[in-house]
């Protein structure tokens, strides 16, 4: 049995936190897609802890946390990610294992993904500059390195080869950044790599699940930035929807069971690309300030705006939903007014549905208002507890989407968190 938490929106509604509160549920945690590019925030006995490439379940000391092939794993990210959560007391050696079938993020991919971004100037995706895009490249186009080559003698002219193909891009874009040092940090991380556990994933994972453990798949980004139905061009490298836990574990899509979807109570997004209910005011501006809307990766600003049910009716029909988490719901609760994007508009007419161009069409958004539970929900425990104001905005986007709210999160704390 596999159950799947993955964002809804743009990325970080809060996954992170998330899958630590539902991890003692479940045997094993996994990341099936995306790389350092994500930032997911969780509170271990009130320290804050960011984690780019290791799942989220890593602080519960009995569970299992598997890097999945889907993931492309940054070796010197992984270290020090590593490094941070062992002086925590964690036995990454014991409970981490990475699939041999992982891609591997090479200096020059990073250096790539830079010389990409500058020659694309002001049409830039607003890229996290981790690599991702140049690594999926190299996955795709069949010259990738994966972490079970680290264990062949061939690795080091596998990796020339490589380096020099990345090289000659290089070139073409005049790009000569010094990456030397980069270069001396990767291998060592990678003497760290290879003392991990690297495992056969797809055995192993299916094994587990035939003697009845319980998965739990935890997506990186936003349904919105996957490679085929979010915004494109403006997305990641990735499918991000739950078709992606099947490809980047190794699982039968029969094996999915729960998928919950997460939605911050409003929207956010962070690099460029289309976000048709961003505010550029004050009311914007509030929300980034209240919900400290800045990227757990990159630190740079999001940009902020009211819930997108359009978007949001769009993912939850792409993967296939269950069940919705909506995080981040203590952020409005001084507002006076509300507003949910019903519709778009476009060329002078209404729409419902998510259109193929976003990009370069401009699309109006079409708001439904409602009144602001103006209330502090912070310390609510129960369900009986949170504001009628509030219930009448969930039991909308409940009929509008089709699909339950069905937790309320109203802080960025472990307990802070109402089942409906
Ligand atoms: P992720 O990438 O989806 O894991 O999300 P991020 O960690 O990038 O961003 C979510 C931010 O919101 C983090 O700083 C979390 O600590 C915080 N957060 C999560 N849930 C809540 C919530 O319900 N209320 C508040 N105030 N903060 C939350
Ligand atoms: P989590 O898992 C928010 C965005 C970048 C950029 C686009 C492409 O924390 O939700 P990439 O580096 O992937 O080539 O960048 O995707 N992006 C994210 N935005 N949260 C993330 O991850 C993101 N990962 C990538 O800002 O617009
Ligand atoms: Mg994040």
């Amino acid at each position: 049995m596999v159950d799947v938490i993955l964002g809804l929106q743009w990325g970080d509604e809060g996954k992170g936190k998330i899958v630590d509160y539902f991890a003692p549920n479940y045997d094993i945690i996994a990341r099936f897609q995306g790389g350092p590019n994500a930032g997911h925030t969780l509170y271990v006995n009130g320290t804050k802890m960011v984690l780019h490439q290791i799942p989220s379940g890593i602080f519960h000391q009995d569970k299992i946390n598997i890097i999945g092939n889907g993931v492309v794993l940054d070796p010197v990210t992984l270290k020090k990610e590593c490094d941070a959560v062992a002086s925590m007391g964690v036995d990454v050696k014991k409970n981490l294992f990475i699939s041999e079938r992982t891609n591997i993020i090479i200096p020059t991919h990073r250096a790539l993904d830079k010389a990409s971004e500058l020659a694309k100037g002001e049409s830039k995706i607003g890229s996290t500059l981790k690599g991702i895009g140049p690594a999926y490249m190299d996955k795709t186009g069949r010259n990738a390195l994966r972490v079970g080559d680290l264990l062949n003698k061939n690795f080091i002219s596998k990796y020339i080869t490589l380096r020099m193909k990345h090289q000659k891009i290089l070139d073409s874009f005049n790009f000569n950044d010094d990456i030397s040092d980069m270069e001396n940090e990767f291998f060592e991380a990678l003497e760290f790599l290879k003392t991990m556990n690297i495992i056969n994933c797809e055995y192993f994972i299916n094994d587990q699940i035939s003697k009845g453990k319980k998965v739990l798949a935890e997506g990186a980004q936003g349904s919105m930035l996957d490679i085929d139905f979010g915004t494109f061009p403006f997305v990641t490298s990735s499918n991000t929807i739950s078709a992606g836990v099947c490809t980047g574990l190794g699982i039968a899509p029969k094996l999915i069971n729960e998928v919950f979807g997460i939605t911050k109570a409003y929207c956010t997004r962070v690099g460029s690309g289309p976000f048709p209910t961003e505010l550029h005011d004050a009311t914007g501006e509030e929300l980034r300030k209240l919900g400290s809307e800045f990227g757990a990766t990159t630190g740079r600003p999001r940009r902020c705006g009211w819930i997108d049910l359009v978007a949001l009716k769009y993912t939850c029909m792409i993967n296939g939903v269950t069940q919705i988490i909506m995080t981040k719901a203590d952020i409005l609760d001084s507002f006076k007014s509300l507003a949910l994007g019903v519709a778009y508009e476009m060329e002078g007419k209404q729409i419902d549905y998510v259109p193929f161009q976003l990009v370069g069409t401009p699309v109006a958004p079409i708001y439904k208002q409602m009144q602001g539970w103006n209330t502090a929900t912070t310390n609510m425990k129960q369900h009986g507890e949170l504001p009628a104001t509030m219930m009448t905005y969930i039991n909308f986007i409940n009929e509008y989407l089709g699909v339950p709210v069905k937790y309320v999160s109203n802080g960025p704390g472990r307990d802070q968190i109402v089942h409906i």
